[in-house]
């Protein structure tokens, strides 16, 4: 059974939109660009941002950034940020007692290759809680960034066989099952590697936030 969230109330708006005196598609055309300068050579390494290792389970997250139609993106600046193996993000809002790990701060980028390929090492996320009763599935939390700021989108790549998955109410926000299943990484029988297409549109596209 799904544990409803109390959290999600909290993260609807509360109030009508506001209209910017400002024209939304020069905001577009005028926003942050990046390339291949912006991303260091070792920002996809989430167990290389300190002097120390963290704890945890190493593993690699990887896969294709592709359009409705199979096609490569190319060139896609993709970010991701999440827990360390304790189940503690790295930000002052966190007021999960699990303890921080001094050489895990949870953030990385990269920018996809000709083939829409993205790579990232990093160590499994932990469960955490969301309040007296419930608990967060192992996730990761993903950006693409689009080619302007108003085309970022946002979503969350979960782990195969986590029991917390049938009970996660944000996970289930996404109503349709197959979407539902699109979250889910599959695991490399051989390692600790994981792969995790994301599809941008079109019927098999990735749920991402915003999307009903
Ligand atoms: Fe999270």
């Amino acid at each position: 059974m799904t544990v409803p969230y109390s959290g999600i109330p909290g993260r609807q708006p509360h109030h009508p939109p506001v209209l910017l005196p400002c024209d939304p598609e020069a905001a577009e055309l005028t926003g942050p660009v990046f390339g291949p300068a912006a991303v260091g050579p070792s920002d996809h390494d989430l167990t290389r941002r300190h002097t120390g290792e963290p704890l945890g389970e190493r593993i690699t997250v990887s896969g294709r950034i592709l359009d409705r139609r199979g096609r490569p993106v190319r060139g896609q600046l993709v970010e991701i940020w999440q827990a360390n193996a304790a189940g503690r993000y790295a930000h002052p809002a966190d007021r999960n007692p699990a303890p921080l790990d001094p050489n895990f701060t949870g953030t990385g980028r990269c920018l996809t290759d000709d083939e829409g390929r993205y790579r990232f090492t990093t160590v499994r996320p932990g469960a955490y809680p969301v309040d007296a009763t419930a608990w967060r599935p192992a996730h990761i939390h993903f950006s693409l960034f689009g080619t302007t700021f108003a085309q970022r989108l946002v979503t969350q790549m979960y782990f195969p066989g986590d029991p917390l998955l049938d009970r996660d109410g944000i996970h289930h926000a996404v109503r349709d099952p197959a979407a539902r299943a699109r979250l889910i990484a599959a695991r490399d029988p051989a390692g600790p590697a994981y792969h995790w297409d994301v599809v941008l549109d079109g019927p098999c596209a990735t749920w991402t936030e915003g999307t009903r």
